[in-house]
């Protein structure tokens, strides 16, 4: 009689693998104060949302905060689109936020945090979750199987630091003068740390220098296994570059706004 084989896995959500800490949400053997990193995360992330989304939908069409003053522009609406074609209520960011709200959500380094922070899956290494997370079928189906999207967000996200450095271009060239002011430094600031955070990332590894069996067999395979250390030491900052990338953005919409609304003045030099 023949016998019929099935792989034990066909047909049902994997579940996910207890870990070896204590069952139980925060339960664990660690002495060590764990819990403050993932709060004081949880709390820096969730500042940074609504700030964002404050900034970028509501201070504008409901404020009538601007959001470009003498050359500058925030970077939560480069490249500017749709000016006079949307109606007053909608922002323009919506026709761009969604690359690098895309991008930062599924990359890897904020998966862990808010992994942490938000879903306790786990809190910290080695420390209990809820017993519910084992009919979670981690990143197999929907909706957290949209996390491998993150190579697709990862090349769009070039299109808007494209954009980002040819404003900050452009803003020390306001009128008829070259103008060096603070604002022009803190938007260099931010865009060194974006484009860091963006070539750090962990797919960009993976497109430089994988599925390749030999690294040294050709000019091409050499080629790209010198573009890969490249990525590789970069990635190594990778979680620093996407927290301070992230307060950069923030710092420079504020200080923007700021201007614009006449509450400070950017110091500078005009030739
Ligand atoms: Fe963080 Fe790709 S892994 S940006």
């Amino acid at each position: 009689m023949a016998v019929t084989r099935t792989s034990p896995t066909v047909g049902r959500t994997p579940l996910k693998p207890a870990g070896t800490a204590v069952r139980g949400l925060g339960r664990t053997s660690r002495i060590d104060s764990w819990a403050i990193a993932p709060s004081a995360i949880g709390i820096g992330l969730a500042a940074f949302v609504v700030y964002a989304l404050f900034s970028a939908f509501l201070w504008g069409p409901v404020f009538g905060a601007p959001y470009e003053v003498d050359g500058y522009l925030s970077p939560f609406f480069s490249p500017l689109l749709g000016v006079g074609i949307l109606p007053a209520w909608l922002s323009p960011a919506i026709l761009i936020l969604w690359i690098p709200l895309g991008f930062r959500t599924t990359c890897y380094a904020f998966r862990r945090a808010y992994y942490r922070s938000f879903f306790t899956d786990p809190p910290a290494c080695a420390v209990g979750e809820p017993r519910v997370h084992r009919r979670y079928a981690m990143e197999a189906r929907f909706p957290f199987i949209l996390q491998n999207s993150h190579r697709i967000f990862l090349y769009l996200q070039f299109i808007p630091l494209f954009f980002l450095w040819l404003d900050a271009f452009i803003a020390l060239h306001p009128g008829d003068t070259w103008r060096f002011g603070l604002g022009n430094a803190i938007l260099f600031a931010d865009l060194l740390l974006l484009t860091g955070y963006s070539l750090s990332c962990h797919s960009l590894r993976h497109f430089v220098g994988g599925r390749l069996d030999c690294f040294s067999c050709t000019a091409r395979t050499r080629t790209r296994h010198s573009f890969w250390q490249r990525v590789t030491n970069l990635n190594a900052i990778h979680i620093p570059l996407a927290a301070w990338s992230l307060l950069g953005v923030a710092m420079a919409d504020l200080y923007i706004r700021l201007l614009a609304l006449g509450v400070i003045v950017d110091p500078s030099i005009r030739l």
